[in-house]
């Protein structure tokens, strides 16, 4: 896709648990709520970002990002779907056929990681922000993700001593992506589950800072909110729009759209 006007952001870090979904889910919110258009790919064989912003459950789905990727004729139309929990936010569904999807692509795609690129051609300008859930993994289908994608967002676990563990070989992994997708650019790095008063946040931020840069100056607290937010398949801004979890989304969101 050549159109400047839609951003493709895909969060990614191949370590697990970081907040990659829960990144894409409420920042999908707040980017509506500043009134953008706005489609969610999920891109993980969990289908958590699906289970969350979804109506169907994912194995009940016939055409998600699996079958998008694996077949031959495009199914696009048939993989999205307008009728989410969250108004205006549309979502292609994730599924656990994207645990096959990689051999599948391997055998049969002329290019394995430029596959969803492909297939999404036809969505040329139709959305404002195009959000991808990447897997905690670097293969395949985070390479189909950062192969399309303008943007790259890392979320970084700050209240763990464990949260950059595995970061040089995704800068490693991204650098090389270049050679498929000169536009990619890191957007920013963002420290999750962050509390500055923890000595381990602020030691974090600092390795983060020093190790891959571009922290965006709105971090985000710890809050158990996420967490009752994902059970009823909410988003923070309708659970609980006043909580401070609620306005770092917020914040995160408008300082994104300052930045591009
Ligand atoms: N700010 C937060 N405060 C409290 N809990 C959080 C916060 N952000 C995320 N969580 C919780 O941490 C867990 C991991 O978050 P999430 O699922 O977003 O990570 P992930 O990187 O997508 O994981 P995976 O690599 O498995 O896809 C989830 O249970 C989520 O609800
Ligand atoms: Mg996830």
């Amino acid at each position: 896709m050549d159109n400047i006007q839609t951003k493709i952001i895909a969060v990614a870090n191949h370590k697990g648990g970081c907040g990659k979904t829960t990144t894409v889910v409420h920042l999908a919110a707040e980017f509506v709520a500043l009134g953008k258009k706005v489609l969610v790919i999920d891109l993980d064989p969990q289908a958590n970002a699906s289970l969350h912003i979804g109506k169907k459950h994912p194995g009940e789905v016939a055409v998600t990002s699996a079958e998008l990727l694996a077949s031959e004729s495009n199914l696009l139309i048939d993989a999205l779907d307008e009728d989410t929990n969250f108004t205006n936010v549309s979502l292609i569904y994730g599924s656990l056929n994207l645990g096959k999807t990689e051999d599948q692509l391997k055998e049969n795609s002329p290019r394995p990681n430029e596959e969803l690129k492909y297939k999404l051609e036809p969505l040329d300008g139709l959305y404002d922000f195009i959000l991808i859930d990447c897997p905690p993994s670097l293969k395949v289908l985070t390479s189909n993700a950062l192969s399309i994608a303008t943007d790259v967002i890392i979320p970084i676990e700050s209240g763990s001593q464990y949260g950059l563990y595995g970061v040089t070989d995704l800068i490693h992994h991204i650098n090389k992506m270049h050679r498929i997708n000169a536009h990619l650019k890191l957007l920013g790095t963002l420290l999750i589950k962050h509390d500055q008063r923890q000595n381990v946040c602020k030691l974090i931020q600092s390795e983060a800072e020093h190790s891959i840069g571009q922290l965006f100056t709105t971090t985000i607290p710890l809050s158990t909110k996420v967490n009752q937010a994902a059970i009823f398949q909410q988003s923070l801004l309708d659970f609980d729009s006043k909580s401070k979890v609620r306005l770092a989304f917020q914040s995160l969101a408008k300082e994104i759209i300052h930045k591009i």
